[in-house]
């Protein structure tokens, strides 16, 4: 009975191990399937890679060839141009100079960076290349630009008529323009001051620009035609911009004879020039009327000379003189200039200035500053009546002989 129990026992544990053996035989099959497979698609992505290889070596060599050409690009000569107009995927531009304008394209990092006014450098392909900023701008160092100049009236001597009727056309529609809409009138845009050299004409812009806290663009008139010659008409458009950018703004054109010349048609580059600038000045004046923040006051010691087309009604507002200081404005004009100075008790300003006819408001500085030097050369803490002398024989002797000489170079020329 045991033995063939046993022998049954037997059996099945063969039949068991038997069914085992063929069940990890089929497992080992589909292992080694597996494998197989993995190892063909392992030499599929091996022969991937090995392309991307070759295509991503291909792109660097593209790469290597555009930086060459885009330095070879930028070291080309590069022009300047405005931008005027942009929308999402062109530029429009204007090119100064011939003033030209096209549609263009820039690299799209560049893109966000551009805005009307933006000042550009662009290829001969006319391609944006880099934004050019504006402070560095060669064209912005023909004006100066003061925020708010720190003269006031009270540093100004005598002309008080004159300062009365600079705040009336220039000072009073910038602070307080309602006045003038109330009455229904245009607000004036401008005053022509003339005189002789250094009666003041500057400093008097300068405290109107203060008193009424406006932005101070200087514009000299003769840098404009002589120091940035075929950019004159250009750099008037910039300088009305600017002012456009910074309003409340007062614009002093400084020497507007210069620009504003009886029109020569002589036909050479240089009168073609200045006259192109002058053009472009009045248009600018004749284009600005309805905006009421902007104010120009021009200075000129050579009246008799200047285009009347300047002079005509309607392009300033008043042409004003700024004369010679009278008694009164020699004495005032002293007392600010030596406020400050240690005087001996024998100076007598009032007698200076009594001394002093024809002398201008810069002349009577230049006394002052030169009677404190005199002390300083003798050792002295205080300035004497002595030191004053010399200074008045140094200032306006000096005077007597430039006006002499520029007589004499008068009658030659
Ligand atoms: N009326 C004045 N009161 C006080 N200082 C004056 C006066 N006039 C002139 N000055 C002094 O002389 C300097 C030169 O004057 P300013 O530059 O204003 O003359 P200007 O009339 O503009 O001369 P130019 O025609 O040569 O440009 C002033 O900075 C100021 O110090
Ligand atoms: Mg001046």
């Amino acid at each position: 009975m045991s033995e063939s129990t046993s022998a049954q026992d037997q059996e099945t544990i063969q039949e068991y191990i038997a069914k085992r053996i063929s069940a990890l035989e089929t497992e080992n099959k589909n292992l080694a399937d597996e494998l197989e497979t993995t190892k063909v698609e392992r030499e599929e992505v091996r022969a991937k890679l090995f392309e991307s290889l070759i295509t991503n070596k291909k792109y660097m060599r593209e790469v290597e060839r555009l930086k060459k050409e885009n330095a070879i690009l930028r070291r080309m000569p590069l022009f300047l141009a405005t931008v005027v107009e942009m929308g999402e995927d062109y530029v429009l531009l204007r090119q100064h100079g011939n003033n030209q304008e096209f549609i263009t394209t820039a690299p799209p990092e560049l893109m966000p960076k551009l805005e009307p006014n933006t000042r550009v450098a662009i290829n001969n392909s006319l391609t944006i290349v880099r934004i050019l900023d504006r402070c560095v701008d060669a064209r912005a160092k023909a004006m100066e630009l003061i925020e708010a100049p720190e003269v006031s009236y009270a540093d100004i001597g005598g002309l008080e008529k004159q300062i009365q009727e600079v705040r009336e056309t220039v000072e009073l529609p910038l602070t307080q323009p309602e006045i003038f809409q109330g009455v229904g009138i245009e607000p004036p845009r401008g005053v022509l001051l003339y005189g002789l050299p250094g009666t003041g004409k500057t400093l008097l812009a300068k405290a109107v620009a203060h008193e009424s806290m406006a932005t101070f663009i200087h514009m000299s008139g003769s840098e404009l035609v002589h120091k940035f010659i075929g950019e004159g008409a250009q750099l008037v458009r910039d300088i009305f911009q600017m002012a456009r950018d910074k309003t409340p703004a007062i614009i002093f054109i400084d020497e507007i004879d210069a620009v504003g010349s009886i029109r020569t048609h002589d036909g050479t580059t240089g009168s073609a020039e200045v006259n192109r600038t002058m053009m472009q000045l009045l248009a600018e004046m004749d284009g600005f009327r309805t905006r009421g923040d902007i104010k120009i006051i021009a200075a000129t010691n050579r009246i008799d000379i200047l285009d009347p087309a300047l002079l005509r009604p309607g392009r300033f507002d008043r042409i004003i003189e700024i004369p010679l200081p009278s008694l009164e404005g020699r004495m005032k004009i002293l007392n600010i200039h030596a406020g400050k100075v240690n005087m001996a008790p024998d100076v007598d300003l009032d007698k200076i200035a009594k001394e002093t006819e024809e002398a201008s408001g810069a002349d009577l500085k230049s006394i002052v500053v030169e009677a404190g030097m005199n002390a300083i050369r003798r050792g002295a803490t205080t300035v004497s009546g002595d030191d004053f002398k010399m200074a008045i024989n140094k200032v306006l002797g000096d005077e007597e002989e430039k006006k002499a000489t520029e007589g004499c170079a008068r009658m030659f020329s």
